[in-house]
């Protein structure tokens, strides 16, 4: 078993480190106290080549694998989970579906440009009433004319649409059969400016401030059959492969958060003294720290562990819930222990823990609940 990475990796991972030290970072603190999207960040990350990190180059992307991808989010979210979020979209749920189950057509229109960085995607599942229950989508597609050859009118709502305030192209889903259930959901690629798309306001949220998300009204949506995503009645096969995928970026997203952190933690503790002596001296403290660094090193296991056997081409879905449920857990773990090493200091905005632990708490809900993390990790298990 080899865990040395290679010297492309390194390089990725380094690039990242810097680019997130030095740019990201100073930043952060400033884009999640105004609820800012970091619209230059974004940018440079494109410049980077980190907007689709493992898509091939000849789609625009950095042609890298699974694990650089991961070695990349991680160091983006240490300085900022919300630019690591936005990150993740782009690069999981909407290059990596449209370089699945895309048309040659459709990758070089979307997956293209996304890859590079010159448009923002975003991934429109979830609705006011199909959040874990992803199948009992309402938004409905239906064909425009008998024949079928008329195109789809669509119409609905989704909630909680990560960059859907900015996004230029939306990997939506909807129901086009319901007498088929899971069967009858079928994936388009929506550019964001069709007519009858509207964005409602940004949500007010507790953590990723930085990081826009809306609900999205689709009002009698009209798009040709050339912009639909895999088979009529796929659309759920689209979603659940996608999110084993995105899981594995959000595991990234915690582990990031968890070493911020840990670090943020550990330089305090170094510093801070009560009793005549850097509270780091005092076990209390050593046991909170060798917990959150033991956990970090776990949680980076299990997410390495899923970036390769992705890369492998096997199947991925346990391990990638069992990354997700883990490292988000870790996170919220970590942050917390850091907020109470803080003390006092860990409750006010004028140091940073209190951020990690806004923002750790989103990586335990979206892309899936740690109790859905844990209901796909059995049902694998169970299965025969
Ligand atoms: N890959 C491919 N196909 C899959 C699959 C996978 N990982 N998981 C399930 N399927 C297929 C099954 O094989 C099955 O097809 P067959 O009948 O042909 O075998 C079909 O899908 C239905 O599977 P289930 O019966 O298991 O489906 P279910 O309705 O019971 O739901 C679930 C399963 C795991 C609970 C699923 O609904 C789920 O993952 N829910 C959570 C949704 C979620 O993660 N939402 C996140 C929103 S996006 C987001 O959060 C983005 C953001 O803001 C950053």
């Amino acid at each position: 078993m080899d865990l040395e990475l290679t010297e492309e990796q390194r390089l990725v991972q380094e690039t990242a480190r810097t680019f997130a030290r030095e740019e990201v970072l100073p930043r952060a603190a400033e884009l999640d106290r105004t609820h800012t999207h970091p619209k230059e960040l974004v940018q440079r990350m494109a410049e980077l080549g980190l907007m689709g990190v493992a898509v091939a180059e000849e789609w625009g992307g950095s042609g890298l694998d699974t694990l650089s991808y991961v070695l990349a989010m991680e160091e983006i979210s240490r300085a900022c989970a919300s630019t690591g979020v936005i990150m993740s979209v782009n690069n999981s749920l909407v290059c990596d579906p449209l370089a699945k189950f895309g048309s040659d057509e459709q990758k070089s229109e979307f997956l293209r440009p996304l890859a590079a960085g010159k448009l923002l995607g975003c991934f429109a599942l979830s609705e006011p009433d199909a959040g874990s229950d992803a199948a009992a989508q309402k938004t409905t597609a239906t064909r425009a004319s008998p024949e079928g050859d008329g195109g789809w009118v669509i119409q609905g709502i989704k909630n909680w649409i990560t960059n859907g305030p900015v996004a230029d192209v939306c990997i939506l889903f909807t129901m086009s059969d319901r007498t088929k259930g899971v069967k009858g959901i079928t994936a388009f690629i929506l550019p964001m400016n069709t007519p009858g798309v509207r964005c409602g306001p940004p949500d007010r949220k507790m953590g990723i401030r930085a990081s826009q998300s809306c609900q999205i009204f689709l009002d009698e949506v009209r798009l040709p059959d050339r912009l639909r995503l895999g088979e009529v009645g796929g659309g759920f096969q689209v979603a659940m492969a996608t999110l084993d995928g995105g899981r594995i970026g959000i595991a990234a997203q915690a582990l990031g958060i968890a070493r911020a952190a840990f670090e943020d933690a550990t330089a305090y503790a170094l510093d801070r003294k009560t009793f005549g002596q850097p509270i780091a001296k005092h076990q209390a403290i050593q046991w909170k720290l060798a917990d959150m660094a033991t956990e970090i090193d776990a949680a980076r296991l299990l997410t390495w562990r899923a970036a390769t056997l992705k890369d492998q081409g096997v199947r991925f879905t346990a391990e990638a819930a069992m990354a997700k449920v883990f490292a988000s857990e870790a996170a919220n773990r970590a942050a917390k222990e850091a907020v109470q090493i803080f003390g006092g200091n860990g409750y006010v905005e004028d140091f940073p823990v209190e951020r990690h632990y806004r923002d750790a708490k989103i990586t335990e809900i979206y892309e899936g609940t740690s109790e859905i993390q844990r209901l796909v990790i059995a049902s694998n298990l169970l299965k025969e």
